[in-house]
C-alpha cells in the first residue's frame, strides 16, 4: 500500500457523539493500518454507533496507554506490530489461544478486567477454510518462525495437521515447534528454510505457508521458495502477504498449477473475530473485505 492509499475515503470515518462505543488500534508505527477502515466500514453497515481509531503507542507507553484506554471507557483494541507481546503481559486474564501463541493481538475491555486474545489463528483458520485449503489432516509447510508463524502453528495444529516449519534460522522454527507440541496428536518438526530441504518436503506436502515477509512492498521480487525450484502442483499455497497480493511466491505456486490464497482473508476473518468478541454481533465479512480492498493495491 502506498502512503497516499488511505486519502479519500470520509466516507468510512464515523460521527463521533457521547454515546458513540470506541475501539482502536495500537501500533508504532499506525498509520497504513487498514484496520480502521475495515472496522469503521462494518459498523457504518450494521448501523452501530461505533467508532475505530488508529492510536499510535511508543512500545515504552505500553502500560500507560492500556490502562489510558480502560480509563476513557475504550471497549477494546487491537495491538500490532510491536505491541503483542507486551499487550500479553498486561492483561489480567488471557484466551488459551492468546496463552499458546504468547501474545495478543486483541484487547477486551470488561468491567471484571483486561482479556488478551489472539484472534490471528482462528482468523487463519476461516481463511483457510474459505479458500477451500482444509488443514485437516494434512501435511503443511510453514515458512518462518517469527510471531505470525506461532498463530500459524497452532491453528494448524489444533486442527490435526502435521506441521513442517523451516526457517532461515533452524533453532527458531525448533524453538516453536517444542512450544508448540502442546497436544498429544499434534505432529511437529522443524528444519532449515534451503532449497535442499524444500525439494525433499515438495513431494509431500499439501499446504505451503508463507509467514515470512519475503515478496512484500518495496520488495515485490522476492520469494522464500527458490526460482528454479517447482511449486509442488498438488499443493495449496497460503501466503500471509497481502501488500502485494499476488506475490512472487503465489505466482511461482499459480504458474505450477497450484491452488493459491493471499493474506487478505487473514487480514479480514482476524478483524472479524474481534468485532465479534466486542460487539457480539457477527462481523459483515464481506463489508470488512471491500473495505479492504478499497485501500489496499491490487
Ligand atoms: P512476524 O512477527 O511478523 O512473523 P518476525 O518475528 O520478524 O515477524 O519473523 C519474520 C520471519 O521471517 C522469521 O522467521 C525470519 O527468519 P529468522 O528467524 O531467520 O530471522 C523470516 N525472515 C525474515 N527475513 C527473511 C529473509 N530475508 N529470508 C528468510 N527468512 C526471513
Amino acid at each position: 500500500m502506498t502512503p497516499h492509499a488511505l486519502n479519500g475515503l470520509d466516507w468510512l470515518r464515523p460521527d463521533l457523539l457521547g454515546s458513540t462505543k470506541l475501539v482502536g488500534v495500537m501500533g508504532w508505527p499506525v498509520g497504513h493500518s487498514v484496520s480502521p477502515p475495515m472496522h469503521n466500514a462494518a459498523f457504518r453497515h450494521l448501523g452501530l454507533d461505533w467508532a475505530y481509531v488508529p492510536l499510535p503507542v511508543l512500545p515504552a507507553e505500553m502500560p500507560e496507554a492500556v490502562s489510558g484506554l480502560r480509563a476513557l471507557g475504550f471497549v477494546g483494541a487491537n495491538a500490532t506490530v510491536p505491541h503483542k507481546r507486551m499487550l500479553y503481559d498486561l492483561v489480567d486474564e488471557l484466551t488459551p489461544a492468546a496463552r499458546a501463541i504468547g501474545a495478543a493481538n486483541t484487547l477486551y475491555i470488561r468491567s471484571e478486567g483486561l482479556l488478551g486474545h489472539n484472534t490471528d489463528a482462528a482468523g487463519f483458520s476461516r481463511a483457510l477454510r474459505e479458500a477451500d485449503m482444509p488443514p485437516e489432516g494434512c501435511h503443511a509447510l510453514v515458512l518462518g518462525a517469527g510471531g505470525a508463524a506461532r498463530a500459524v502453528v497452532y491453528a494448524l495444529a489444533s486442527s490435526a495437521a502435521s506441521v513442517t516449519i523451516l526457517n532461515r534460522t533452524p533453532k527458531k522454527a525448533e524453538a516453536l515447534a517444542h512450544a508448540m507440541s502442546f497436544e498429544a496428536s499434534a505432529y511437529i518438526e522443524a528444519g532449515s528454510l534451503d532449497r535442499e530441504t524444500l525439494a525433499r518436503l515438495s513431494a509431500h506436502v499439501d499446504l505451503v505457508v508463507n509467514t515470512t515477509p519475503l515478496g512484500m512492498w518495496p520488495h515485490v521480487e522476492r520469494s522464500p521458495w527458490p526460482e528454479e525450484l517447482l511449486f509442488p502442483r498438488e499443493a495449496s499455497c497460503y501466503d500471509l502477504v497481502y501488500n502485494p497480493r499476488r506475490t512472487q511466491l503465489l505466482r511461482q505456486a499459480q504458474l505450477a498449477g497450484a491452488a493459491i490464497s493471499d493474506g487478505l482473508g487473514m487480514l479480514v476473518h482476524q478483524g472479524a473475530e474481534a468485532f465479534e468478541l466486542w460487539t457480539q454481533k457477527r462481523a459483515p465479512v464481506d463489508i470488512m473485505r471491500a473495505a479492504c480492498e478499497a485501500v489496499l493495491e491490487p
